[in-house]
């Protein structure tokens, strides 16, 4: 992008304010700064003014899981089935790593982290290491595709490189980069980070199918034959990867989507709850449940939104294209940004001084026309890592793992 088209970029969105500083630049950092100004997608930043344009929720209420007791009954039937998909190359997983994993605290992409006590054991160690099993079992490699940012790309792949993928078949591992989306104040306009650098962070974890195509790894979806993609968060260090217990389920099943689920280990627990809203699947978040869905009972008098979503889905290939061009809905985040000042000062605030904006995968199982919820022990199948202490930590998970019989 050239100057002029910048300018004009820039005019269309209210955001001229980013060349402020252009002619102190260097001829490197204004190409950069034009280029980053080129791709960056501005069109969001009006919804901070015009919020209620904002499509609001719609009509919620439960939507049953398939319970342990049934899975149990079904198991071997719903394994034939998973295994039979896994072996013809029709299931491909997603790890989604594009995060800062800011809460964590960690320097390196969270996937790097050593949550070992004797040894190394990194937290992309302990996936490999699940997803071996299913690869073990079925006799083949399961495609792995990895999202990351523009903050973690070089040195996510340099590790992997370097730990010579953790035995895993590197010609079966395809890497992208999620979007970037920028950050503002509280009145919509964009941060600088740098003269030469708008501020901008990753566009949340629901971009990742139209991020895939943009890097055209829908025609690596096609060639290698996938019809399922598992999509997972990086820091669930007791996930079951291409599960084929959940693959036969969903697929027995006939929902166009799966997604794990574990009971909630208290009513306010700060997961998202499967639900149906006006009458497709969703996810009703936890500071969305109102008096009346908290007493919502089951017929049975359980509670009616009961089941919690661990970030684990199972989505039908051709219809994550279908979906690929629709609304998504958007987040906006109020989030602490490091900016520089009117005056060119670098400033790192400590508490929050505008937003960023996101899309997040929860959103697409609305978009899908049915969804299994599909129970899980959380005591198997649960330990996040989202901080370095207390609850979902590495002291958390390091516990789980231990019960696990998993050596650290
Ligand atoms: P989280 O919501 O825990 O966010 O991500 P985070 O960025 O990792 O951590 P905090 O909030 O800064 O502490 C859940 C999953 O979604 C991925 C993360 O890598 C994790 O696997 N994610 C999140 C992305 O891939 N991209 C994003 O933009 C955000």
């Amino acid at each position: 992008m050239d100057l002029k088209e910048a300018q004009e970029k820039l005019k269309k969105y209210g955001q001229e304010h980013l060349l402020r500083y252009y002619d102190e630049l260097s001829d490197e950092d204004r190409q950069q700064l034009l280029a980053q100004i080129g791709k960056t997608d501005m069109s969001m930043t009006h919804f901070v003014k015009d919020r209620d344009q904002l499509p609001g929720r719609g009509v919620i209420s439960p939507l049953g899981a398939m319970e342990l007791p049934e899975i149990e009954e079904k198991k071997e039937l719903f394994r034939k089935t998973g295994l039979a998909a896994v072996r013809a190359g029709k299931v491909g997983a997603v790890l989604l790593a594009g995060g800062m994993g800011t809460r964590l605290g960690s320097d390196n992409p969270k996937c790097m982290y050593d949550i070992g006590i004797t040894k190394h054991v990194y937290i992309m160690q302990r996936l490999i290491e699940n997803l071996m099993d299913v690869v073990n079992e079925a006799g083949t490699f399961v495609p792995l595709f990895i999202m990351t940012s523009e903050k973690n790309h070089d040195t996510t792949v340099r590790f992997m490189e370097e730990m010579n993928f953790f035995g895993y078949d590197r010609k079966k591992v395809w890497f992208f980069e999620q979007d970037m989306a920028p950050a503002t104040d509280y009145d919509g306009k964009i941060f600088l980070e740098e003269k030469g650098r708008i501020a901008t962070s990753p566009n949340g974890n629901g971009g990742w199918f139209t991020s895939m195509g943009k890097a055209g790894l829908i025609d690596v979806l096609h060639e290698e034959g996938i019809e399922w993609l598992n999509v997972f968060a990086v820091d669930n260090v007791l996930q079951r990867i291409a599960d084929p217990v959940f693959v036969g389920a969903t697929i027995e099943s006939g929902c166009a989507s799966g997604a794990k689920v574990v009971r909630k280990a208290e009513e306010n627990e700060k997961v998202g709850a499967m639900c149906l809203e006006d009458g497709r699947p969703s996810i009703v978040e936890y500071y969305e449940m109102t008096p009346e869905l908290l007493a919502a009972r089951t017929s049975a008098g359980e509670p009616a939104y009961n089941f919690g979503v661990i970030l684990n889905y199972l989505f039908r290939e051709p219809d994550l294209e279908k979906i690929m061009n629709e609304d998504f809905p958007l987040h906006i985040v109020e989030k602490k940004i490091p900016h520089l000042d009117e005056t060119g000062v670098k400033i790192s605030p400590d508490k929050p001084n505008g937003y960023k904006f996101e899309q997040l995968v929860l959103d697409m199982v609305h978009q899908m026309d049915s969804c299994l919820p599909f129970e899980v022990l959380r005591e198997r199948e649960f330990a996040p890592i989202k901080n370095a202490t207390g609850v979902d930590s590495v002291e958390s998970a390091r516990e789980l793992c231990k019960k696990n019989g998993i050596e650290l």
